[in-house]
């Protein structure tokens, strides 16, 4: 039936009738944070290129796990910024690093927060790539035996889910293989699976200080004009054992999301990453744009498309706007 009888309009007319006609609510739930931690104590740095996002010393952190985890938001997601940074990025899998010390501070502030980490080599190696470099290039399999390795310390360390985001391949075997082996079976690993050469990584690489610093990352990351490689890329994932994937970044990929949506029964994880987050408050900031609204749209736009899980910066105003 159409026009007159059909009237699209009826059931906007009220904010209640929208609320109960709405398809897609962000939740609580829906969120997880990223935390960058640093050396040093009583450290809050704020990051230039991303406001209201600031680096933590570890001291820092212990009090703002609690606040994050008295806001309802169940899950943060760990980078640890080391200052000692070499060819092999040892920092990755010290013991008494520095992601490892801030996985044990959350896990002691706020023990019903899900601890996530970032395992990746670029914030220890001295030349920034996600892996070891020889002769120019970064190797894979010698890539692979670090971070697993590094995976492996992070959950010594209390980590509950492991987020490898280098984009070597055969990394999320080796890594279930070895946590396995050493009794970490119960270990989540959440694959960045569909992680693309992104120009919107830019703010994070000033937070991380992982900026390559020779090259870039177009040898491991995916090339942007590629949705059917991506959906190979999260079926290799899962057959190697990835508990849940990741689409990163999220609005420019949301044809990935979907498609993640419809072909895998996992949680499907989505980055809004720091150039998306960026760009929302550079805009706002010259009033260009509501950013709150902004930020809304977006974070629903991505949850639409079949997201169970958004990574933002923006978690913390989000959920408490949602009151
Ligand atoms: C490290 C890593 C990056 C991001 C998450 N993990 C940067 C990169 O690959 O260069 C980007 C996150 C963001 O931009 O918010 N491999
Ligand atoms: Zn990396």
């Amino acid at each position: 039936m159409g026009f007159p009888q059909t009237r699209m309009r009826r059931l906007r007319r009220t904010g209640t009738l929208r609320r109960m006609a709405r398809e897609t609510v962000v939740q609580r739930d829906d969120l997880i944070l990223p935390l960058f931690i640093v050396e040093g104590s009583g450290v809050r740095d704020p990051v230039a290129s991303m406001p209201g996002v600031e680096r933590y010393s570890v001291d820092v952190l212990r009090d703002e796990a609690k606040a994050v985890q008295d806001l309802g938001i169940p899950a943060v997601i760990l980078f640890g910024v080391p200052e000692e940074k070499d060819a092999r990025g040892s920092g990755a899998d010290a013991a008494d690093g520095i992601a490892q010390r801030a996985v044990e501070t959350v896990k002691a502030a706020a023990p019903d927060l899900v601890v996530m980490t970032d395992v990746c080599l670029c914030e220890y190696t001295d030349h920034g790539h996600c892996g070891i470099v020889d002769d120019e290039q970064v190797s894979n399999d010698p890539s692979v035996q670090r971070l697993a390795q590094s995976a492996l310390s992070h959950a010594r360390a209390g980590a509950d889910v492991v987020a490898p985001s280098d984009m070597m391949d055969g990394r999320v075997e080796a890594i279930r293989g070895l946590l396995d082996s050493q009794g970490f079976e119960d270990v989540v690993l959440l694959s960045y699976a569909a992680k693309f050469a992104s120009a919107y990584y830019g703010p994070f690489r000033d937070a991380a200080e992982s900026t390559p610093s020779f090259g870039d990352r177009r040898s491991y990351q995916m090339d942007p004009p590629n949705r059917r490689e991506a959906l190979r890329e999260m079926k290799l994932d899962l057959a190697e054992g990835a508990d849940a994937l990741m689409v990163k970044p999220a609005l420019p990929y949301l044809d990935i999301v979907s498609d993640a949506r419809r072909e895998f029964d996992v949680p499907i994880a989505a980055y809004h990453v720091s150039g998306e987050y960026a760009m929302i408050h550079a805009a706002a900031e010259r009033g260009w744009i509501d950013g709150e609204r902004a930020m809304d749209e977006a974070l629903v736009a991505i949850k639409r498309a079949g997201a169970d899980w958004i990574l933002t910066y923006a978690a913390r105003d989000v959920a408490a706007r949602l009151g």
